[in-house]
């Protein structure tokens, strides 16, 4: 059995979420008008989850229809076995075969103010031609294509034309360096590179063509590059590698036969930080996964032809994979998709984008919604949200006072947040309310989804009831994770190795009296940055790079806003001659070398990284010195007295 971490929930927080008393049972008004308006979906979904999930996939585009809903082969899950379609098919032709087609699909703004409207016929349109496109570069079903683009339409129509090839996409996020381009380019060997010449963002422009061609520099499977001009920089094209967008777009035909899937091909790949140093391709398949976003969009979100749906998140993460692309469009739903920064070019920027769209349902996370907290309640004040019917929230845990100024600044009071707890690895969303029937604990995921086997478990297995714990699943479902691509040792090992046959997500968690789940957050050392995962690894390996370190521990402290702020412990060499600016200089370098999420907000400069004699780093010594518990200097770790003696009162972890 693999060795974990102890598990630690900080009390201090259990006990302020549990002495949350407020409960806001459904508006009648919403609940009578919700599409689930019944507990017992619970119940049913419980008695015959298979059957459960089978009634969710009805709701699907089959070419062929799946002759048995599951086989299980723990850890390895097929849904739907023999079940053709494609997702495609299912987000845009069955659309306009139902004469829907001049449906509004996307409503997208820039962030310089420039707007588009894509209807779902020209969506359709824009995906077929970039299929002809990308099969005239050569992209075939089974190929990788790795897609790094901002927020722009051309982003869904990028992912949709992949899946109607059935080349598995990679997404890298906007946000990500060279360096981390790279290293997912060559870990999938993807054979084509979508990107852009930059993206907006903050005022300034991302150079994504620039960082590409960085990244290119050492990646033998790309054969060739398409490139979105959005921007219009001048930017250096490769002649035989690189091509323009536009151009190639030309000349495409409209239409384009869609690859008949079998439910088990591979839909896309995810990169998701873990406990090394290299991130995992988490790897999902396409009936199974297609099914459940769709089936938790439509009762999580109650999302009608009548809405206008949100989510304020970036696609280069799994919620913009789930719930801007695949389960909207599936479910035919209009939304708004936005590029830009929150605050640019004021901090009334979204609140500017629900008045102008007449908003319904808004997703976002909590650490953006601690922003606005901190913004003042005059941004939303100055526009009009009386819109918006629904609220929810992704990513992190939510604190009862973000959750309780959410409901009544931007929901006036009227509309029920819906707090999802979910992973890259499960797909879709595991834990939720449903807006029409739960009573709502600010603080609380509240219920598993129907047909969702979560529990809490000790170490050992046991059934916690009431008390903490960690989170587990216990029974397959539909969009879990198939793999990490190329790695089914690290498969095994990090997700079902805690126990037999359960899916271990690596979350402590608490179950009150009445039920309800509680998450607390990571048991392992990933650290949850603004609602980003970070692997504590990655950002000590970025650390040791730099010539000046010569070792460094990473852990994550509390901070006001991102919920977890980085806190680097770094060990210089020798050699390095001055610390004057070097912290600033670290910071800098470790932005660069994963991006600027990962720029550490403390540097301490250590004497040694205290370690245990088995000579694991102690990091619960190193996250309460962070967070000002242990000593209230940090600088005195450089005392190597200091650090023995902090190593004597903290023990031996192990
Ligand atoms: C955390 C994001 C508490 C959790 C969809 C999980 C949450 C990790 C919640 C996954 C929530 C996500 N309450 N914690 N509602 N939602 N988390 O893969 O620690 O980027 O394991 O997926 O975020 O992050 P990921």
């Amino acid at each position: 059995m693999a060795e974990r971490p102890e598990q630690e929930i900080p009390e201090q927080e259990i006990e302020v979420l549990l002495d949350e008393q407020r409960a806001y049972p459904p508006p009648e008004d919403f609940r009578r008008q919700a599409w689930i308006q019944n507990e017992s979906i619970y119940r049913e979904a419980a008695a015959d989850p298979e059957g459960f999930w089978a009634a969710q996939a009805e709701r699907l585009e089959w070419s062929r229809r799946w002759d048995r809903v599951l086989d299980w082969k723990p850890p390895f899950a097929r849904w739907f076995v023999g079940g053709k379609l494609n997702a495609s098919v299912n987000c845009l032709d069955r659309h306009l075969a139902n004469g829907r087609g001049d449906r509004p699909a996307i409503l997208w703004e820039g962030e310089p103010g420039d707007r588009k409207t894509l209807t779902y016929a020209d969506l359709h349109r824009e995906v077929c031609r970039l299929t002809n496109v990308l099969r005239g570069l050569g992209v075939g079903k089974g190929d990788r294509v790795a897609i790094y683009l901002p927020m722009v339409p051309e982003l869904p129509v990028a992912m949709l034309a992949c899946a109607r090839i059935g080349a598995p996409h990679s997404v890298v996020f906007a946000g990500f360096s060279a360096q981390s381009l790279r290293d997912r380019i060559n870990d999938a060997e993807a054979k084509v590179l979508i990107t852009a010449d930059g993206g907006h963002r903050r005022g300034g422009i991302v150079p994504l063509k620039a960082i590409s061609d960085e990244a290119l520099e050492n990646t033998p499977s790309i054969t060739g590059v398409v490139m979105v001009r959005r921007t219009g920089e001048d930017v250096p094209m490769v002649a035989g590698r690189d091509h323009d967008w536009a151009e190639l777009m030309e000349g495409a035909a409209d239409t384009a036969e869609p690859e008949e899937m079998d439910a088990e091909d591979v839909l896309y790949i995810l990169y998701t930080s873990g406990t090394t140093g290299k991130p995992k391709g988490i790897v999902h398949t396409t009936g199974g996964y297609l099914t459940q976003v769709t089936a938790t969009a439509r009762a999580v979100f109650d999302l009608k032809d009548s809405d206008v749906w949100w989510a304020a998140a970036d696609i280069g993460w799994v919620t913009g994979h789930s719930y801007i692309v695949y389960g909207p469009l599936a479910l035919g739903v209009t939304q708004v998709m936005y590029e830009g920064a929150p605050d640019t070019p004021n901090r009334a920027r979204l609140w500017s984008i629900v008045e102008r769209y007449r908003v319904t349902c808004f997703y976002t996370a909590p650490t953006a919604i601690r922003a606005f907290m901190k913004w003042g309640t005059e941004h939303p004040a100055a526009h009009d949200l009386g819109s918006l019917r629904l609220l929810g929230t992704v990513g992190e845990p939510i604190n009862p006072e973000a959750w309780v100024w959410y409901h009544r600044e931007i929901g006036g009071g009227r509309c029920p947040v819906v707090d999802t707890w979910w992973q890259t690895e499960t797909g879709s969303i595991m834990a939720t309310a449903l807006p029409g029937v739960t009573t709502l604990k600010p603080g609380s995921a509240t219920h598993a989804f129907p047909g969702i086997a979560l529990e809490i478990l000790d170490r050992r297995g046991e059934r916690v009831e009431v008390g903490g714990g960690l989170l587990a699943i216990t029974k397959p479902w539909p969009s879990m994770l198939r793999g990490i691509w190329g790695d089914e040792e690290r498969f095994r090992e990090t997700y079902w190795s805690q126990w037999k046959d359960i899916y271990f997500p690596a979350d402590g968690a608490h179950r009150d009296e009445d039920g309800y789940f509680w998450v607390m957050g990571r048991v392992d050392d990933v650290l949850n940055v603004s609602g980003h995962r970070l692997g504590a690894a990655e950002v000590e390996s970025a650390l040791v790079e730099h010539e000046a370190v010569a070792e460094a521990a990473v852990v994550g402290r509390p901070h006001e806003i991102k919920g977890e702020g980085i806190a680097a412990f770094v060990v210089l060499r020798e050699s390095a001659s001055s610390r004057d600016g070097l912290a600033a200089e670290l910071k800098a370098h470790v932005a660069r070398a994963i991006g600027p999420i990962a720029r550490p907000d403390d540097i301490v400069f250590a004497a040694d990284v205290p370690k245990t004699r088995s000579g694991k780093i102690m990091r619960r010594l190193l996250r309460d010195i962070a967070a000002g518990k242990a000593i209230g200097d940090t600088t005195t770790l450089a005392d190597p007295a200091v650090v023995q003696k902090l190593r004597e009162e903290y023990g031996d972890e192990d």
